[in-house]
């Protein structure tokens, strides 16, 4: 790891690399706190202590943390250990100025929970499911939360005959309303921010993509509480463009909250650093978080929040390295977005490939469906015929042009 802060590309671009409160990175506790543990073996890591990980954020430069209730305090602990917790991580939130802007609840650890929280078969799991989240929400009202993650990994099935996913979603859709219905009697100012995956650990869960949770979101009686939480490793589990899944819930006004981390195809989650998985698509995300507004601006304003596991291999040094690392990829992406969007020959190469094109309405201001059809250029004047051989729209230079700024060359 390069240990200046400030560093110089061969072509005299400066990128300043020191994370700050200002850039929002929030990291889970889950995450630096991974022990290593995979279905193949136990710990290769000891747990380290809230307060421990609370002060090496402040010190590498992170705004925040977030966690499931079952990190601070362990499921079953008494009323008097759960406080005592809750207690000293606000005292090092107060020494080192780190926020709790989300917070989520553990429905999947416990034995419990096996098939499921909000949707298992058994009711008096449901039930339970409940009260544990209500409890949570009253404690992320406490801390200061805005943003509360539902991420459903039991919430699924291994067998088609064991589960009735019409039922299922129903029982879904009665928590999510239940919940949405506490928060506004208690006047909480906290949106819910689903998080879809399209299995592990159950076969299949779910609400396994954006797409999916963005159907089921209209059907709730608060749509207007409940977004997303989308995480780059899990739609890339299903194959699918995560930039481009960000946009569309962008479009939607549903970017609540976002899980950044790295997936290599097909396969287990594998919750890489950012960036480690696909680079290109890193590249584009950040190019589209912060420079994809109207004007150019930042399309999302929320916390850029890792949700990563430190490799198995790593000790304690390691794990604040890929920590550390996380937000300097990000911060060198957005370097290189900015650049890719400043070179004069990538602006001529998206004129030329019509980008800004799309944006225009297909039909003229007032035009109908009896204007176009009164328009001979569209139809019977139209040189189709130009179009075999001719009319090239240059996209691969434009992702030359991506290719070689990605790689600092230009
Ligand atoms: C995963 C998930 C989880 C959730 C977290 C928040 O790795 O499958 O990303 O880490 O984000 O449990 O509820
Ligand atoms: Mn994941
Ligand atoms: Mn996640």
């Amino acid at each position: 790891m390069l240990e200046t802060t400030t560093i110089h590309d061969r072509l005299g671009h400066t990128m300043t690399l020191t994370p700050t409160p200002a850039d929002k990175f929030t990291f889970g506790l889950w995450t630096v706190n991974y022990n290593g543990t995979d279905p193949f073996g136990g710990p290769t890591r000891p747990a380290m202590d809230v307060v421990h990980v609370v002060e090496k954020l402040a010190e590498l430069g992170a705004a925040g943390l977030t966690f499931h209730d079952d990190d601070l305090f362990a499921f079953g602990s008494s009323d008097d250990e759960r406080r005592r917790q809750i207690d000293r991580l606000k005292q090092a939130m107060a020494d080192t100025g780190i926020k709790v802007p989300m917070i989520t609840t553990n429905l999947f650890s416990a034995p419990v929970f096996k098939d499921g929280g909000f949707t298992s078969n058994d009711r008096a799991v449901r039930r339970y499911a409940l009260r544990k989240v209500l409890r949570n929400l009253d404690l992320a009202a406490e801390l200061g939360a805005t943003t509360f993650v539902m991420w459903g990994g039991r919430e699924g099935q291994e067998y088609d005959a064991a589960k009735d996913i019409r039922a299922a979603l129903e029982r879904y859709r009665e928590a999510v309303n239940l919940l949405s219905q506490y928060v506004l009697d208690k006047g909480y100012g906290i949106r819910f921010a689903i998080e879809p995956k399209p299995n592990e650990p159950r076969g299949d869960i779910l609400l396994p993509t954006v797409g999916n949770a963005l159907a089921f979101i209209n059907s709730l009686e608060h749509p207007e509480m409940v977004g997303l939480n989308p995480e780059v490793g899990h739609e890339q589990m299903a194959g699918l463009n995560f930039a481009s899944t960000v946009a569309q819930a962008l479009y939607h006004g549903k970017l609540f909250h976002i899980d950044l981390n790295g997936q290599r195809g097909i396969k287990y989650d594998q919750d890489l650093v950012f960036g480690h998985g696909d680079l290109y698509n890193a590249f584009a995300l950040v190019d589209l978080l912060e420079n994809g507004g109207p004007n150019g601006g930042p399309a999302y304003d929320g916390p850029r929040h890792f949700d990563f596991k430190p490799s198995r291999t790593e000790d304690e040094t390691g794990v604040w390295q890929a920590a550390a690392a996380n937000m300097r990829m990000y911060l060198l992406l957005k370097e290189r977005a900015a650049a890719f969007r400043a070179d004069p020959e990538v602006q001529a190469a998206l004129q030329a490939a019509k980008v800004d094109e799309l944006a225009r309405p297909t039909l003229n201001d007032g035009e109908g469906y009896a204007g176009l059809l009164a328009d001979r250029s569209a139809w019977e004047d139209f040189d189709t015929s130009a179009y075999l051989g001719g009319k090239g729209f240059g996209f691969v230079a434009l992702q030359q042009l991506a290719a070689e700024h990605l790689m600092g060359v230009r």
